[in-house]
């Protein structure tokens, strides 16, 4: 989730280049580069650690001069962030530099294949390095032909001493576009169509396995048997404003959408000693705790759950704010893992050093690389990409995915489950994708819900098990972005108390994805019902029949397992609650008195 930009024309590139990283900043900023082709042919490669400014400071100093250059700014994934793993990098003989957004997931057998040491930690110097060691005149072929072994999601922008008039790009499973305007003979490239939206509005979109060359007569690509491709342009008809948000009203809409990718990032970290935590450790492990705030806890929630289930491992989740004051005993071999987006929260983090202190085995996992957590711990990484809009999605989701990882991983070193079985749980999970992407396509009919939903001011959502985990989050969101009181309980508990509650006008959100538990969740829906209020449930296609009677609206999601369903169902939640903000006019990405990341414990 990084943004890169590549320029050649007329002018000086830099400048162009730098515009264009500023628009991209919301992509990820911490820290930046360019490469430029000096007028003798030489590569000047500035990079700088921090926000776009620091490079900006950088250029000041060291100006690169040049008419065409490719630049990055960067959201680490593989090595923290500093100076040395700012993009662009280059080949041993440093004279191709290459910017990328994505995950090399099979950088180390690559490097180990070509012999070459890098100097940073990145994934991309491998890159570089490939490209040098097959390079063969014609770097449109050489990227074809790298491509061929790479792994993984990429979208790369590459300049080359010795074709000095081309700036070139490729293209697999992370966004790429192309520009040309033949009136300025300006060629552009871009992650993000808001890098160049001042230059040009026709963009030709590249699709995965091609590689594209842009030049200051034109552009050209082709696909991977190296034949033509002749797209249409795309004539973008945003401003810039709703550009940056890649077309949608709202960043929070927009991160609901990139789950899918988001997944599919966090699933291909699960390869070789993925989990820092040795076979002995695992066996010996007694119990875990995990702590967070806010949704983070409630992806805990479903991190205890699977761990105990799937790991057999006794775990619990705790409000870090709680933990951090609290007189708990500790067991021999318990672990304590942070859970946190921003990896900064001050109550979680005190928490983290809490457990440390106390002398037990931490870890964290969190959105962010070489954040307050990261360097505390050994953190796990979920790969959701930066996330703008206070209230979490993507986030949240790529969290309760690295739970469901562990436990399956935990599971089979502690001998609980079968391969067979691990091996089934992780074919599940590599369908999220796919399903998330048909889940995302319950919109239109939460919408029509929701319009029909006057004057609702209370809801309850209910659900057992993982479901009851996932109303916790539902309710959270509804509160977060459209300030409708909302409050979760856990289904069985509704006739101790709240049930006093329902009456008409009221509405019950049930969350259904467990195949044993859902007889019992139609006796709540019954139940409620009998009391006048409205009934939103969001099921399995397997169970649509028996609960489509019962509820006013139905929302179905597609079949899955019984650990991924509640992750398909967490989707039409937050757009239940997006929608709710939108009808209510309410300020969707930064709703009242909250903020992103609380690093003070009072605010
Ligand atoms: C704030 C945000 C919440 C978030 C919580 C934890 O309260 O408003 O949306 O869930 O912090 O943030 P973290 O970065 O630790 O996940």
């Amino acid at each position: 989730m990084c943004g890169i930009v590549g320029f050649i024309g007329q002018r000086q590139a830099a400048p162009v280049l730098m515009e264009g990283l500023e628009k991209l900043s919301y992509r990820g900023y911490d820290s930046a580069g360019i490469a430029v082709l000096d007028e003798r042919g030489k590569l000047l490669i500035r990079k700088e650690e921090g926000r776009i400014e620091n490079l900006r400071s950088v250029l000041v100093k060291k100006p690169a001069n040049g008419c065409a250059g490719i630049g990055h700014t960067r959201w680490a994934t593989h090595g923290k962030p500093s100076r040395l793993n700012a993009h662009p990098h280059t080949d041993e003989k440093g004279r191709i530099a290459v910017v990328h957004n994505g995950i090399i997931e099979n950088h180390e057998d690559i490097r180990r294949k070509l012999g070459v040491s890098c100097i940073s930690q990145t994934d991309t110097e491998v890159i570089a390095h490939l490209l040098g060691a097959l390079y063969d005149g014609d770097m449109q072929h050489t990227l074809l032909r790298a491509m061929k072994e790479l792994k993984g999601s990429y979208a790369l922008a590459v300049l080359c001493e010795t074709e000095p008039e081309k700036l070139f790009c490729a293209r697999q499973q992370s966004p790429l576009v192309m520009g040309f305007s033949a009136d300025s003979g300006e060629g552009h490239i871009a992650s993000d169509i808001p890098a160049l939206i001042r230059h040009t509005r026709d963009v030709l979109i590249l699709h995965d396995g091609e590689a594209g060359v842009v030049t200051r007569e034109g552009m050209r690509v082709v696909n991977a048997d190296g034949a033509a491709c002749h797209h249409p342009l795309f004539h973008v008809g945003w401003d810039e404003a709703s550009a940056e948000k890649g077309g949608f009203a709202h960043f929070m809409l927009k991160e609901i959408h990139e789950q899918p990718q988001a997944l599919r990032d966090t699933f291909a970290c699960r390869k070789g000693d993925w989990l820092p935590i040795s076979k002995q450790e695992a066996q010996d492990m007694q119990m875990v705790t995990l702590a967070a705030c806010g949704t983070a806890y409630h992806a805990a929630l479903y991190g205890a759950y699977v761990l105990e289930k799937l790991a057999r491992i006794r775990a619990r989740a705790e409000i870090a704010s709680e933990y951090r004051y609290r007189d708990v005993p500790v067991s021999e071999n318990e672990w304590f893992v942070a859970v946190s987006q921003s990896g900064e929260t001050a109550d979680t983090l005190a928490a983290l050093q809490k457990a440390k202190a106390m002398g037990m085995r931490t870890l964290a996992v969190c959105n962010v690389v070489g954040s307050g957590m990261a360097r505390e711990t050994q953190a796990l990484c979920t790969h959701a990409g930066p996330e703008m809009a206070v209230a979490s999605t993507k986030a949240y989701l790529t969290q309760v995915q690295m739970f469901l990882m562990m436990a399956i991983t935990l599971g089979g070193m502690r001998g609980v489950i079968s391969p067979a079985e691990a091996e089934e749980r992780w074919r599940q999970m590599s369908l999220l994708p796919e399903l998330a992407t048909r889940t995302l396509q319950t919109h239109a009919q939460i919408e029509r819900f929701v319009s029909r939903l006057q004057g609702c001011e209370h809801v309850f959502f209910i659900g057992r098990g993982l479901d009851y985990a996932l109303a916790m989050e539902g309710a959270l969101k509804l509160k977060e972005v459209s300030y409708v009181f909302s409050e979760a309980y856990a289904a069985g508990e509704m006739k101790h108390g709240p049930i006093a509650l329902l009456e008409k006008g009221r509405l019950v959100a049930a969350c259904i994805t467990q195949e044993k538990l859902a007889d019992k969740m139609i006796s709540n829906l019954q139940e409620a019902r009998a009391r006048g209020a409205q009934v939103l449930a969001v099921c399995t296609e397997g169970l649509a029949e028996r609960v489509r009677p019962h509820a006013d609206e139905c929302v179905v999601i597609p079949d899955a397992d019984e650990y991924t369903a509640p992750m398909l169902a967490a989707i039409p939640l937050q757009l239940f609650a997006y929608s709710m903000a939108v009808a209510r006019g309410c300020d969707v990405d930064k709703p009242r008195n909250l903020a992103k990341s609380v690093t003070v414990e009072e605010w």
